[in-house]
């Protein structure tokens, strides 16, 4: 997809009366999974504008790099090919502090642009990216325990191959670096990080450091479907030429 960005489609300002009132709506959310639930209702039933969310995508790809990537060392996790509804549950649960988000401020970004509208243009356009083919990866000592534990524990939910599930919110973890994956799973272990469903937190309750560390491991090196892929590691988001 290539698209053509022009002046016309800058029309953050016009969402700022409908934002404010949405978080008026949306203040008394609680720390759980699942409890933004109202808020994205609204996003997540709107038909994307790919244009206004390539306009939107730019200030992402700051931090996020302009092919959604992120980085190897997993301090910016890719966002590429990530399902829509995913990204608008997290963003939705950022702004009502239902994820806190260490070394960065999307929430102040979100104020400006957290009307449903504009959240369903930007993750409908991120969804669309094609993933790095070369996502940072552990060691690749324990594999073959890795493999097991992530079919018993993680498949049902995550899907067989790490694809996640878009209606039911399950995030695609397939080819996400690794290092990002350890961290946020520590996170969730740990429960510094809340919007986590009540049947993860069981499926993980026993997995040691090595567990851990070797579930992840495999998770990294699970491949994307190759239509959602780029060709090769010097691919360029043709979107910003
Ligand atoms: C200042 C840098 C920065 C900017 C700008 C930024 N992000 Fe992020 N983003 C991060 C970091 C760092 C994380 C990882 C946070 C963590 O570890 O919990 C992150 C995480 C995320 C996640 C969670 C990913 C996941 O797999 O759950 C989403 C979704 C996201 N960002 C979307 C966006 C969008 C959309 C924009 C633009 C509107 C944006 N970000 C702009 C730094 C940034
Ligand atoms: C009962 C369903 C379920 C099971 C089982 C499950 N997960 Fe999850 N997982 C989720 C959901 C839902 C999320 C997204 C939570 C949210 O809304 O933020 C998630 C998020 C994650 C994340 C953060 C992804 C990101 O992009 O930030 C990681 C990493 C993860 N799971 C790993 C695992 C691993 C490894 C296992 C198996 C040991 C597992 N999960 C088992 C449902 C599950």
């Amino acid at each position: 997809m290539r698209i053509a960005v022009n002046i016309h489609m800058m029309q953050i300002s016009t969402v700022k009366l409908s934002l404010l009132l949405l978080s008026l709506a949306l203040g008394l959310a609680n720390q759980a999974w699942g409890a933004s639930e109202e808020g994205m209702a609204m996003a997540i039933n709107l038909k994307p504008n790919m244009y206004n969310g390539l306009v939107i995508f730019r200030v992402c790809a700051k931090c996020h790099y302009e092919e959604g990537w992120g980085q190897r060392n997993g301090i910016f996790p890719q966002l590429a090919g990530q399902h829509a509804k995913v990204i608008i549950k997290q963003l939705v649960d950022v702004r009502d502090h239902n994820r806190e988000s260490a070394g960065m401020d999307h929430f102040a970004m979100l104020k400006e642009i957290g009307e449903p509208q504009v959240l369903a243009d930007v993750a409908g356009y991120i969804s669309s990216i094609l993933m790095t083919p070369n996502p940072g990866i552990g060691a690749g000592t324990d594999l073959g325990l890795g493999k097991k534990l992530y079919n018993q524990y993680c498949a049902a939910c995550h899907g067989r191959n790490g694809e996640g599930d878009n209606d039911h919110f399950y995030p695609r973890i397939q080819g996400q670096h690794y290092r990002y994956l350890l961290r946020q799973f520590k996170w969730i272990y740990r429960k510094e990080r809340t919007n986590i469903q009540p049947g993860m937190m069981n499926a993980i309750a026993d997995f040691t450091q090595q567990d851990t560390e070797a579930v992840i491991d495999y998770i990294s090196r699970l491949k994307p479907p190759k239509e959602k892929l780029a060709p090769s590691v010097k691919w360029k988001n043709p979107d910003f030429e």
